[in-house]
């Protein structure tokens, strides 16, 4: 069941974006499943989004290698240079910034997700780069 739901919320989210109040009443009337157990499963998996995410999507993996190898730093220059905090979209809606455990790339530790897609070896100059070509 677990699985057929973690299926659809995917389905929503690719169709829209993010996971509306109203996309999961409406599954949730589909389905005849509580919405708060949808909503508890949306909010629980760091790759399903409940507010419509800004154009770019960063998760900046904040699990042990990563950390070790300088994220906590890199984090704070993001936050800095996009003047939001974890969690939150530019007032552009060019960025959203979360935060994500590992990614299964800490053999290029420090690293994050861009868009769903690893980038590792993040350095300040590096991030500078990416957030330029993404505007
Ligand atoms: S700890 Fe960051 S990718 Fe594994």
């Amino acid at each position: 069941m677990v699985e057929v739901l973690m299926n659809k919320l995917r389905e929503i989210q690719e169709k829209e974006g993010f996971l509306s109040e109203k996309s999961l009443k409406e599954l949730s009337n589909e389905m005849n499943i509580p919405i708060s157990r949808l909503y508890g499963m949306a909010t629980f998996y760091s790759m399903f989004h409940t507010k419509k995410p800004g154009k770019n999507i960063i998760e900046i993996c904040a699990s042990p290698s990563c950390f070790l190898n300088g994220g906590l730093t890199l984090e704070k220059f993001l936050i800095n240079e996009l003047k939001i905090d974890i969690g939150e979209t530019t007032k552009d809606n060019k960025f959203t910034l979360l935060k994500t455990s590992c990614i299964g790339c800490c053999n290029i530790a420090p690293a994050m997700l861009l868009n769903g897609k690893p980038v590792g070896n993040l350095t300040e100059k590096k991030l500078k780069k990416i957030l330029k070509k993404c505007k």
